[in-house]
């Protein structure tokens, strides 16, 4: 090795530890709500398991007819890192995602990631949305920023989520371009400062509920970009109802955030009419 080559860049490891070294963010969990992924539950746990080893995994099944559940328990017998919680029925995502906050806070994580169990969200790219919650209270992964991109989608699917997301931004004034999205990783303080009973959406406009909730409340919001991969084992969940859930729940947010806003300012003209003696 020649003498001018440098053996250690500081700078560079410091960086590399920040991006295999999560223990200053305390413990962390991924939870992986499942229906009918009974082929992709084993494949998605190895790989988070590999990407962050002191990772915990939370599998909420919805009694899922394929079996998955009890593909979990043998997962959770194999490896103490992984739980699972058996829900009774088909309640959908939100309902699912909910239930698992609520384990996860009670038994002490920091941290609660959302992530689908079908392998599109992909689990080495963990590392950048932990790294980018150091300086936030949520972080998005997020397919429609520079550097985002989603393979194997038909142009129609293309549409509904950037549709969905162009309609949050319009309706609802947030500044957000993957609203939808379900990769995501939330402070255990975030969750906490949220009102969760409140929480009603049972579809994935769930993720445009919560990410509305964390921006009302004045908490750092970060987007960063991913690859979603569409899924290549087992079926979509998505369906005309949940989209429709979506679209409606929006359109009366919006209109609410109008009619309070409109409140507000006749409230202050009228005030600022009283100071006037009038
Ligand atoms: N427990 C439970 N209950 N899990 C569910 C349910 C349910 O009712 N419905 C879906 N899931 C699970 C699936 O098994 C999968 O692990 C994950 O939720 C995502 O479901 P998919 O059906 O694969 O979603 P998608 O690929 O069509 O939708 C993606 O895009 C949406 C819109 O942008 C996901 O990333 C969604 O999170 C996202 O909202
Ligand atoms: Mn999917």
């Amino acid at each position: 090795m020649s003498e001018a080559e440098p053996k250690h860049e500081p700078s560079t490891e410091v960086a590399l530890n920040s991006l295999t070294d999560f223990s200053d963010l305390g413990n962390i969990l991924v939870i992986l709500p499942t229906y009918n992924e009974r082929e992709n539950l084993p494949l998605i746990t190895a790989r988070i398991r590999k990407a962050i080893p002191e990772i915990h995994v939370l599998v909420a099944d919805d009694n899922s007819p394929d079996g998955t559940g009890k593909i979990a328990d043998d997962l959770v017998a194999a490896d103490d890192h992984i739980h699972v919680m058996h829900r009774l029925g088909k309640e959908g995502l939100g309902a699912a995602y909910l239930a698992g906050f609520a384990w996860g806070l009670e038994n002490g994580y920091d941290v609660l990631v959302e992530m689908d169990a079908d392998g599109s969200h992909q689990p080495e790219e963990l590392p950048r949305l932990l790294d980018a919650l150091r300086n936030a209270d949520l972080v998005l992964g997020s397919r429609w920023v520079p550097g985002g991109s989603v393979v194997n989608w038909p142009a129609s699917r293309k549409f509904i989520s950037k549709g969905g997301s162009w309609y949050s931004r319009t309706a609802l004034g947030m500044p957000l371009r993957d609203a939808t999205g379900g990769y995501r990783a939330f402070r255990a303080s975030t969750l906490r400062a949220l009102d969760l009973d409140g929480v009603g959406s049972a579809g994935y406009v769930f993720q445009v509920d919560l990410a509305y909730r964390v921006m009302q409340s004045g908490m750092r919001v970060r987007e960063v970009p991913i690859e979603f991969v569409e899924r290549e084992i087992g079926e979509s969940k998505m369906s005309g109802n949940i989209v429709y859930e979506a679209f409606w729940k929006v359109t009366v947010w919006g209109a609410r955030e109008r009619f309070r806003k409109a409140g507000r300012r006749r409230i202050r003209t009228m005030k600022a009419n009283r100071d006037q003696g009038w």
